[in-house]
């Protein structure tokens, strides 16, 4: 659509302008329509359109039936770019034919702690994971002419006081975990709105820290979108408008148009910057096309659905018991055969086209027992029954997870259990029949106390409405599950990172765990998971070999290859995740986690096959971010290349040497001795005086290990202290040290 930026600027009204900056109501802007500016829809969001349309004395009602795709932390476990895209592609052409000029969505939080409510739509632990799949899904959307809302920026990690916690959180720790997925998607795939989020960073919130609307995302990353505020998270709209927040949503019935009016009136806000808040949403308003395409094809998009619920699938374990030949003399059992639970609640629940359960698609099977969810809904009877049916059958496949409840937008999980009666229904099931088949359907982290007892278990997650047929595809070997997991599976809650302090202050929270989060911590502790990120099972077997190096050493502005060779050692055709991981170096400045994913690739195997899988290494694979001099940093070192099929199973491995141009090095009097012997210089005058202060301090009444104090003191020293240790003025100190 074209619109004259210019020219509106100069014919809209200062009232006008004003109400640009907000919605009209929950889901459209306002029109101009003696300028010709119309009307833009936006819709949640993320897997799926919760379009709303109709309304009813003034307030929508319902919402139109879309296709339900698998949930962000069901795609993400595909570790899978190409089926990203193919969702995004779905949803692109929904949008269109829909009028929705908007999705809001994806959603890119780093997971901080299992517990969170909205984990099911968010996609990882690991903000590199989650930024290269979201980035493929923002393409593919957009190249539908309908934009994107990436959300919720930054660090909306929790529920609990989700529109007032304060998030205290180091630059380092923001950097590297909770917004480098932000980073990769804004400028890999240029999405045309930002979702700033609710709470507060450092103090701040998000829809008026200039710092992360402006400086973080516009100056330094170059984004030329939008942004929005989440819904009601506006605290103080001049000051988001001067932060950089374009759009207010759902709008404040005027009040904040007022402020923004009045504030230009009394100067404290300039036309001009309210005309570059005017002009990036004109803009925004232009790229969308006026008119909805055609009609979608709802059943073909039913079947992108079941492919990515496939695809999503982890198997956990599989005693060989999977796939299965038949149903036939097979038991369905549990709260979730027939009645699947495959999306969470909140404003990404879809009102689904079709959902598939387990059992309609599973022929043979002639039983399938209801089972409570809960202690609420709890039945005895149902209970009896199924352990006198699974006595006579040939396997059990029991359904289970957490109930709608359990996980939701507005609150967190207090436990990772399932509901007792849910394991208490293992216990009966396992006790009388050895074939047993777990399919869990939840959108975060469960414990499994009975995992040892199961034969297989085969993670759905939150698979999206075609999830049943999906399962049953798996079940059955029609499709090989290949999916990895995007987060670890703890042994117990007290084992997160984040424990001691997650939703437990109402109003502060301390990330306390710093850049050690989800398997950066684990693998730091040397602690053992219930099963470790990455990790996955196939019905096939794969083989990594000969990973190869285009070069032994990386120098600032160059990439490096890395290439392996997977093949497919099994007996079916299937897919495998290769994942690289670069290992730290030793000595470096800053505590840095044990390895860390910079790479991954999922490749088709026919049995037999063998594939090279290259991956591309860069700066950001080797840098943290360096808060004393504000920049990303790849410090000299030697870094292990690590490959395999979880970051708990890596047999390939080879060195990288990074080369760092000199930092520019100045020396001061309250630089460390340690500092300079570290820094590769040669400091002969010195030196000699700090041989003079170590012989000259050999003071037993200070304990057997003086030497090795006076050492570790002398390092961890200021140079102007030499001052009060040695029989040097300060004139010579300056002398030195000139
Ligand atoms: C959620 C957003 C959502 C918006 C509109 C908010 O409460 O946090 O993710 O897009 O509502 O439904």
């Amino acid at each position: 659509m074209k619109l004259d930026i210019p020219y509106l600027l100069a014919h809209l009204t200062l009232e006008e302008k004003a109400g640009l900056c907000s919605g009209e109501d929950s889901w459209l802007t306002k029109a101009v329509e003696r300028l010709g500016i119309p009307h833009v829809m936006v819709s949640d969001g993320p897997h799926g359109l919760r379009t709303q349309k109709e309304k009813v004395n003034g307030s929508y009602v319902g919402s139109i039936p879309s296709i339900c795709f698998p949930t962000g932390a069901a795609l993400a476990s595909s570790y899978d770019t190409a089926l990203l895209s193919k969702v995004g592609d779905a949803l692109g052409e929904e949008a269109r034919s829909e009028g929705v000029q908007t999705i809001l969505g994806p959603a890119v939080n780093v997971k901080r702690s299992p517990l969170c409510g909205r984990n099911f739509e968010y996609l990882s632990e690991d903000p590199y994971l989650s930024g290269k799949l979201a980035s493929s899904y923002v393409k593919a959307v957009q190249a539908h002419q309908v934009g994107v809302s990436l959300k919720h920026f930054a660090a909306n990690s929790q529920e609990t006081m989700r529109m007032s916690v304060n998030e205290h959180i180091d630059e380092r720790t923001l950097r590297e975990i909770y917004l480098t997925a932000f980073e990769l998607v804004v400028k890999e795939a240029k999405p045309w709105t930002l979702m700033c989020s609710y709470n507060r960073i450092n103090g701040t919130y998000s829809s008026e820290n200039r710092e992360l609307l402006t400086g973080i995302l516009r100056d330094e990353w170059g984004h030329d979108g939008i942004v929005m505020s989440d819904w009601g998270a506006v605290n103080r709209r001049v000051d988001g408008i001067k932060a950089g927040l374009d759009l207010e949503m759902p709008g404040s019935n005027g009040n904040n148009d007022r402020k923004i009016v009045q504030a230009v009136k009394d100067s404290s806000l300039s036309m001009e910057e309210l005309d570059k808040v005017v002009a990036r949403l004109l803009s925004w308003i232009a790229k969308g096309v006026e008119k909805a395409s055609a009609p979608y094809d709802k059943e073909a998009h039913h079947l992108v659905a079941r492919e990515a619920a496939q695809r999503s699938a982890i198997l956990l374990k599989n005693d060989s018991l999977l796939p299965l030949d038949s149903f036939k003399d097979v038991l369905f059992v549990g709260p979730f055969a027939k009645h699947p639970r495959y999306q969470g609640g909140g404003s990404s629940h879809i009102n689904s086209y079709r959902v598939d359960d387990a059992f309609s698609f599973a022929p043979g099977v002639e039983w399938t027992i209801g089972m409570g969810e809960d202690s609420a809904s709890r039945d005895e009877k149902a209970m009896e029954t199924a352990v006198s049916l699974a006595k006579k059958a040939k396997a059990v496949v029991l359904f289970l997870g957490l109930p709608d409840k359990y996980e939701s937008e507005g609150y967190d999980r207090k436990v990772l259990s399932l509901p007792p009666c849910q394991d208490e229904l293992v216990n009966h099931i396992t006790s009388v029949q050895p074939h047993v088949i777990v399919v869990l359907h939840h959108g975060s982290p469960v414990s499994m106390p009975w995992k040892d007892k199961v034969e297989a278990i085969l993670d759905m997650y939150l698979g999206g409405e075609a999830v049943g047929s999906a399962t049953d595809d798996l079940l059955l070997g029609k499709a090989n599950p290949s999916g990895r997991l995007a987060e670890t599976i703890p042994l117990r809650l007290e084992d997160t990172p984040c424990f001691g302090d997650f939703a437990r202050g109402r109003h502060e929270a301390f990330y306390g765990e710093g850049v050690f989060v989800g398997y950066r911590w684990y693998d730091d502790r040397k602690m053992d998971t219930l099963f470790p990120f990455g990790y996955g099972l196939s019905y096939t077997t794969f083989s990594l070999s000969a990973l190869r190096l285009s070069a032994s050493v990386w120098k600032k502005g160059e990439t490096v290859q890395a290439n392996v060779d997977v093949t497919n050692t099994g007996v079916r055709d299937g897919e495998e995740v290769v994942e690289l991981y670069v290992r730290r170096a030793e000595g470096l400045s800053v505590a840095r986690p044990p390895k860390e994913l910079k790479g991954f690739a999922k490749v088709f195997l026919k049995k037999g096959e063998t594939k090279t899988v290259n991956f591309i290494l860069d700066e950001r694979s080797f840098a943290y971010w360096d808060d004393e001099r504000h920049c990303w940093r790849a410090e000299r070192g030697s870094y292990g290349i690590l490959v395999g099929i979880s970051s708990r199973n890596l047999p390939l491995e080879a060195e990288l040497e990074v080369e760092e141009a000199p930092l520019p090095f100045v020396v001061t009097d309250t630089m460390t001795f340690g500092e300079l012997l570290h820094s590769g210089k040669r400091f002969p005058a010195l030196e000699k005086m700090m041989g003079q202060f170590m012989t000259g301090h050999d003071d037993q009444t200070l304990g057997e290990g003086a030497q090795e104090m006076i050492k570790e003191m002398m390092m961890a020293m200021p140079l102007h202290s030499l001052v009060s240790f040695m029989p040097v003025s300060y004139e010579q100190f300056l002398a030195l040290l000139q």
